[in-house]
């Protein structure tokens, strides 16, 4: 069987591809799909098959899919987003790829979450092929904040405008174990699952913080104007301030929660808690 992920030069991507090969399918049955090969040599080196193709040359992608079984479509964010992932499902169309896995967001298609209209439109590119396909809707990656924790640590805050609003976040290697057990599963049938671990406030964030590196941190929460009017005299260009007070006002209004269990049942395990995945970024 020949199992296709694009983006497999990005940190989801790599940690599907070592998900897979520790599930033990064999290195030259993963086709790594990359923009630049040079990203992908110490896979290359491993055997697994690398293949070119840039979401915005679409005659790449016949090439990029032929013989693949099972597609994971990871995704790029923003503007113009499902039409670069368009070029992708027209070929695994008409290539006659089995399956599509697609990397969209939690609740999709009845969320304000700014990125989820090019998630939503996905989704139905999808579902017009006939592919039968799954829909991996994941709440946010634990280490979209982690990875600020130096600045939270710094200025003793976390800053933003998700009231009391609750983020069912998890560690990015959940979420990638979670695909690789889509692509392994012996199922035919379409499904889609809203994916997240168990969910926190920024409150909570910092609280965990605090616990964790004993250097205190709180919440900050502001309106959503004064969220805007920060980010604003920090300098950060428009499009940016309405994503992130955009996301912020949509977990505000609890569209980042879930209370699927389906991210456990894919992994069979408990994913790796909020401490946990703050301990690791220390
Ligand atoms: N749920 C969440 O919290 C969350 C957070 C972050 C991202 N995401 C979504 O999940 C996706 C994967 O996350 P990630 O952490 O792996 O992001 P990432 O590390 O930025 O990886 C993105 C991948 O997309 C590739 N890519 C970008 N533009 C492309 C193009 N025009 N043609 C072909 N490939 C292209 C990149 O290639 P290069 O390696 O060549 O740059 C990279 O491999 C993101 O793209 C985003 O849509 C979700």
């Amino acid at each position: 069987m020949s199992i296709a992920l694009t983006g497999a030069s990005g940190q989801l991507g790599r940690l599907v591809i070592e998900e897979l090969l520790t599930s033990g399918v064999p290195a030259n049955e993963v086709v790594a799909i990359v923009r630049d090969p040079a990203k992908a040599t110490a896979f290359a080196d491993r055997g697994v098959q690398i293949r070119q193709a840039d979401y915005a040359d679409q005659a790449a992608w016949r090439p990029a899919l032929e013989g693949v079984d099972r597609l994971l479509l990871i995704s790029v964010s923003g503007a113009g987003a499902s039409d670069a992932h368009r070029s992708v499902i027209d070929a695994a169309a008409d290539t006659g790829v089995g399956h599509i896995a697609y990397t969209s967001i939690l609740h999709a298609d009845h969320t304000s979450n700014p990125l989820a209209p090019e998630h939503a439109a996905t989704e139905r590119l999808i579902a017009a092929t006939g592919i039968p396909a799954t829909m991996l809707r994941t709440a946010w990656y634990h280490e979209l904040y982690t990875r600020m924790l130096r600045t939270y640590l710094a200025t003793g805050e976390v800053v933003g405008s998700t009231g009391d609003g609750r983020i069912s976040g998890a560690a990015r290697a959940d979420f990638a174990a979670s695909a690789s057990a889509v692509l392994l599963a012996d199922d035919a049938e379409s499904r889609t699952y809203e994916l997240g671990g168990p969910a926190f406030t920024l409150a909570d964030l910092a609280q965990t913080i605090t616990a964790v590196t004993g250097t205190p941190v709180v919440n900050r929460n502001l309106t959503n104007d004064e969220h805007v009017a920060e980010l604003r005299s920090a300098g950060m260009d428009s499009t940016s301030i309405h994503f992130v007070a955009g996301t912020d006002a949509s977990i505000a209004a609890g569209e980042m929660e879930t209370d699927s269990d389906a991210l456990t049942r894919l992994i069979g395990r408990a994913p790796r808690t909020l401490a946990e995945s703050v301990r690791q970024a220390l």
